[in-house]
């Protein structure tokens, strides 16, 4: 009686798997210095961690994953951490092709591309463009992205539209707002979850996280592993959201 209780309790409802979950990939550096090796070598491990747990959201049925890999904040690390990162972003880009062939995910990149260099810029649009015709999850990678700089680009897309005469005041709203934004074509989050035992949002989806679930956990993420996936997702199905009503 007591096993199948437990049992039943770590059954994942396929059901109400998360539509959109967003990851802040934290700790890679703090893995790292635990091991004495360099946080360059956290940030590899890092890397390689994504591929596994894209797969393993997209065979849950989840639609979205988005996480966090550069902030608009992360410029002010060591010059050499932001070399070791921008490469490893670029070698990912290359690897993209291949990796999704025959996984039916879709690339998506997410932030502020105007401080990255013409290459990166290339190996961007060539990963999305190879990956367009994939229907099932989009793994979409915020990539120099900040919560507050996306609301900011947002602003300045309608303000241009109501200068030009597109658009009127009286038009805007939250819906109309929310399509000038990164994540328009996506569903909305339903889950965020940290690693590395930080709470705070680190200005990952500010204006996406309003009705967002939470989670965190104090494995790094190189240790983030599909068990832990899971508990994340079991904890979210035994929340009760309200969206601010009653139930
Ligand atoms: C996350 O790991 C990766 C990036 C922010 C680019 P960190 O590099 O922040 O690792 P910690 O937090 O120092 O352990
Ligand atoms: C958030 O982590 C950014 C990414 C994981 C890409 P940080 O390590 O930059 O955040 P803080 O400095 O701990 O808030
Ligand atoms: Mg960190």
């Amino acid at each position: 009686m007591f096993l199948r209780k437990k049992e039943k309790q770590h059954t994942l409802d396929m059901k109400r798997i998360p539509q959109h979950i967003g990851i802040i990939m934290d700790g890679n550096g703090r893995w790292a210095r635990r091991r004495g090796l360099p946080r360059t070598a956290g940030h590899k491990k890092g890397a390689d961690n994504l591929e596994h747990i894209a797969d393993y959201c997209a065979s849950l049925g989840v639609k979205a994953l988005t996480v966090y890999a550069f902030s608009t904040e992360n410029w002010a690390r060591p010059q050499d951490e932001v070399d070791t990162l921008m490469q490893l972003m670029y070698d990912y880009l290359l690897t993209v092709e291949k990796k999704f062939a025959g996984r039916d995910m879709r690339l998506k990149i997410s932030g502020d591309r105007s401080r990255f260099s013409d290459k990166i810029n290339h190996a961007i649009d060539h990963a999305e463009e190879v990956t367009a015709s994939g229907n099932g999850m989009v793994l979409n990678i915020a990539l120099n992205y900040g919560g507050r700089d996306e609301i900011v680009h947002a602003a300045k897309m309608v303000a241009e539209r109501v200068k030009n005469g597109t658009c009127c005041p009286e038009e805007i709203d939250e819906t109309y707002f929310a399509q000038f934004l990164y994540t328009a074509d996506l569903p909305e989050v339903d889950l965020i979850i940290r690693p590395s035992g930080e709470q705070r949002l680190s200005n990952f989806l500010l204006w996406q996280a309003a009705y967002a679930e939470f989670w965190y956990s104090d494995i790094c993420w190189p240790d983030f592993k599909d068990r832990n996936m899971r508990q994340a997702i079991l904890a979210y199905q035994r929340r009760d959201r309200r969206f601010g009503g009653v139930k």
